[in-house]
């Protein structure tokens, strides 16, 4: 394996706005191949602590030696459960890098890429049950219909969901390969961008990302200390506007037309940038997996029985 494991995306970005406090505690959910947590190390004195997450076992090869990191191989969706283990009750910051690394997609077996032949497999977590395979084979064709519509913004989800169903009576799908060649009649456009689309839809599936995301942000407010920050960066449409939803108006729910039947919550989070930050044309040119990226950040704000 010579390839880099993963090139962090919007680092720069991150570490200026997250204005990490030398002595502070600070949470990287999304460990991967620790660029984040490299930078967030650097910035924090021997007192410093920082928590990282990562539920693939293979992120664990990138800890560094350091007794300021507490590596936790879990899905963030248990972060408060897991930080109070750890005896820390608040923290000062909270990064997540949402998605796969490289280095998922570049690993032939994990069956992530379109561009190798493995098992349809696409778990983050090796311990999970559910693997695409198991899901292309219980999803009902409607469940199917929406999850490739939604996800993966596939033209024709309802023929795939249908043909995925024929298919699936007669043909055992084991494999990357099998599932593309039986869906081979129906590709619409650009036969890469179509199945990394459908390839990417599964992969939200199975492992749950917008379900984490969402159990994660709502622990976010209960875990930052006043004027903590919270910095995100997404992939996806969809998960971008769970966080600017979140971050605006407590909620994940899209804004009514008619201002007066919106619900007001109280947000305890405060956004810092009003526009998501976009990595630069020179970054996107050394680093094209950066292209669609999206950082958005909050603050913790006081609540007046904090005060
Ligand atoms: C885009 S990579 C992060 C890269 C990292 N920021 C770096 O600089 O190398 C995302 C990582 O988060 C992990 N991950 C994604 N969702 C997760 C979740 N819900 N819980 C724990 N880890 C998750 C993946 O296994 C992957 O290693």
């Amino acid at each position: 394996m010579s390839q880099q494991y993963h090139i962090p995306v919007l680092l720069h970005e991150v570490i200026e706005h997250l204005r990490i406090h030398p002595d502070g505690i600070y949470v990287d959910c999304t460990f991967g191949g620790g660029g984040h947590s490299k930078s967030v190390l650097e910035n924090l004195s021997a007192k410093g602590i920082l928590v990282a997450f990562d539920q693939d076992e293979d992120a664990m090869k990138n800890l560094p030696d350091d007794p300021r990191i507490i590596f936790v191989p879990h899905n963030f969706r248990h972060l408060q459960r897991f930080l109070r283990l750890h005896n820390l009750t608040k923290v000062d910051g909270i990064l997540a890098d949402l998605g796969v690394s490289s280095h998922q997609f570049d690993e032939e077996k994990r069956g992530f890429s379109t561009r190798f032949n493995a098992d349809l497999d696409m778990r983050m977590d090796q311990r999970q049950q559910v693997t695409a395979f198991e899901l292309i084979h219980t999803y009902s064709e409607k469940e199917l219909h929406k999850l490739f519509e939604q996800y993966g913004e596939v033209t024709n989800a309802k023929t795939l969901a249908r043909r995925i169903v024929e298919a699936r009576s007669t043909d055992s799908l084991k494999t990357t390969d099998a599932f593309r060649d039986s869906l081979r009649g129906i590709v619409k456009g650009n036969p890469n961008k179509y199945f990394a689309q459908v390839f990417q839809a599964l992969r939200i599936a199975v492992n749950d990302e917008l379900g984490a995301l969402k159990e994660m942000l709502q622990q976010v407010p209960g875990v930052l200390k006043t004027q903590g920050r919270v910095a995100i960066i997404t992939f996806h449409s969809i998960e971008d506007r769970l966080v600017k939803n979140f971050f605006r108006r407590g909620t994940f729910e899209e804004p009514k037309e008619n201002p007066f039947e919106n619900i007001v919550s109280e947000s305890e989070l405060k956004l810092i940038t009003k526009k998501p930050i976009l990595p630069s044309e020179k970054e996107i040119k050394q680093n094209p997996r950066a292209r669609s990226a999206k950082l958005r950040l909050a603050e913790k704000i006081a609540v007046s029985s904090e005060q």
